[in-house]
């Protein structure tokens, strides 16, 4: 595109380069062997476009930094954006296309699973043929997974139906971490976006506030070469967290109904103690609630540091100070929960019931704030 007429009015030094036209953002985590690969793939790729390449790495151990910083030392379509003390690769996509002015802003990985060559059209999609949106998909008629085995076909496919109620655009592949968008649109998305987790795509699409026009474009998943998939038990939690944000994030947030659905849970594993202690073991009723209300408090704890919290699990001692100072946030809980359930129960006998849900409501929303701001702090 010819941005000539848009010079700035301000006496810049002419540098004589080609006005900016696409930015491709690189997340990286470990991929040192890939860097120079990819880089000499794209340079082929892209030859008639006025490019910039912006590796965003998260505190990669093998080097892969420096593997970057070699080349960006000669060569300014390059650059690298560090971070620290942070994660995520839907983050990183975003932070790495707010370091760009380029009009148009391609996300592609850095293992060369994602098919280059296609990235022309994807631009031109947007940059000559008006798109707000260009896709790379698996899922549509020459598209193809590669060589995944049939468990993870069904897994990805399962996903996507999953994501359909949230989608405002309908996308064969919103599971697609291969894109192109435009920056105007993508900066109107940004403050609307969650940010959790691996899905910035769908992420883009569920908050838009519009539908976007967006163009579809087949490619094959390539096998992954060097280093290894970051996909674990985490990318799956986060996709929940992900969808439930943005079907009820408006209301409530998605940590309080993770939270929530641990402790319903719970009050299962307390009610089983309860009772193996009472009838089984013959315990006073005292005491076989007190291990009730202790184990299940465990579990709680320990359910929520592992999947409500993953983002920010507590492990060796800093997971015994967790357990003690939940115990104790939780205990005021209880004791917020009594207070406002017999406060209820005063007024009208007839609804006990209504008291009794009243003082859960109370509790829970206690526990959830007070561990939320305590236990699991943000860093
Ligand atoms: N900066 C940063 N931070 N980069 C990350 C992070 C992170 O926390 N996690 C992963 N990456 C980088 C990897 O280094 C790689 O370049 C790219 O993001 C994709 O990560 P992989 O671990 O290779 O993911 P995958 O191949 O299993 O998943 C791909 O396919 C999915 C579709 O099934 C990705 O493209 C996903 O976005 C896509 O949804
Ligand atoms: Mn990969």
């Amino acid at each position: 595109m010819n941005v000539v007429g848009k010079r700035s009015q301000f006496s810049i030094p002419e540098t004589g380069a080609a006005a900016l036209e696409l930015a491709v953002i690189v997340p990286v985590l470990n991929e040192r062997d890939n860097v120079s690969p990819l880089l000499a793939k794209l340079a082929d790729a892209l030859t008639g476009i006025a490019y910039e390449v912006i590796f965003v790495d998260d505190g990669s151990k093998d080097g892969t930094q420096d593997q970057i910083e070699e080349v960006a030392r000669y060569n300014p379509r390059v650059r690298l954006v560090q971070r620290f003390r942070r994660r995520g690769l839907s983050s990183a996509v975003v932070e790495g296309m707010c370091a760009s002015v380029a009009d148009v802003v391609a996300v592609i990985d850095g293992d060369l699973q994602h098919d280059e060559s296609v990235l022309p059209k994807m631009y031109h999609a947007i940059a000559n043929d008006g798109k707000d949106l260009a896709i790379g998909t698996r899922y549509a008629s020459e598209g193809s997974v590669g060589d995944w085995d049939q468990t993870r076909v069904s897994i990805s496919r399962f996903a996507t139906r999953l994501a359909s109620p949230i989608m405002k655009t309908p996308l064969s592949d919103p599971m697609s971490g291969f894109f192109a968008i435009r920056r105007s649109v993508m900066l109107e998305v940004i403050p609307q976006l969650s940010t959790v987790g691996y899905k910035i795509l769908l992420d883009i699409v569920a908050s838009a506030k519009q539908r976007l026009d967006t163009a579809e474009i087949p490619y094959r998943f390539g096998v992954r070469v060097a280093g290894e998939s970051k996909l674990d038990s985490a990318v799956v939690l986060e996709y929940l967290e992900l969808i439930l944000d943005k079907l009820f994030g408006r209301f409530v947030p998605a940590k309080l109904i993770m939270f929530g659905a641990v402790g319903g849970s719970g009050a299962f594993v307390h009610m089983a103690v309860l009772s193996a202690a009472f009838n089984l073991l013959g315990q006073s009723f005292m005491i076989a609630q007190i291990m009730a209300v202790s184990l299940a408090m465990v579990y709680n704890f320990t359910l929520n540091n592992s999947l409500t919290y993953r983002d920010r699990r507590l492990r060796g001692f800093d997971w015994f100070k967790g357990l003690v100072s939940f115990a104790l946030l939780c205990s005021l809980g209880a004791v917020a929960n009594v207070g406002v359930s017999s406060m209820f129960y005063e007024r009208d006998h007839d609804y006990w019931w209504l008291a009794g849900i009243a003082g859960i409501a109370v509790g829970s929303v206690w526990n959830f704030v007070a561990t939320n701001w305590l236990t699991w702090r943000q860093k």
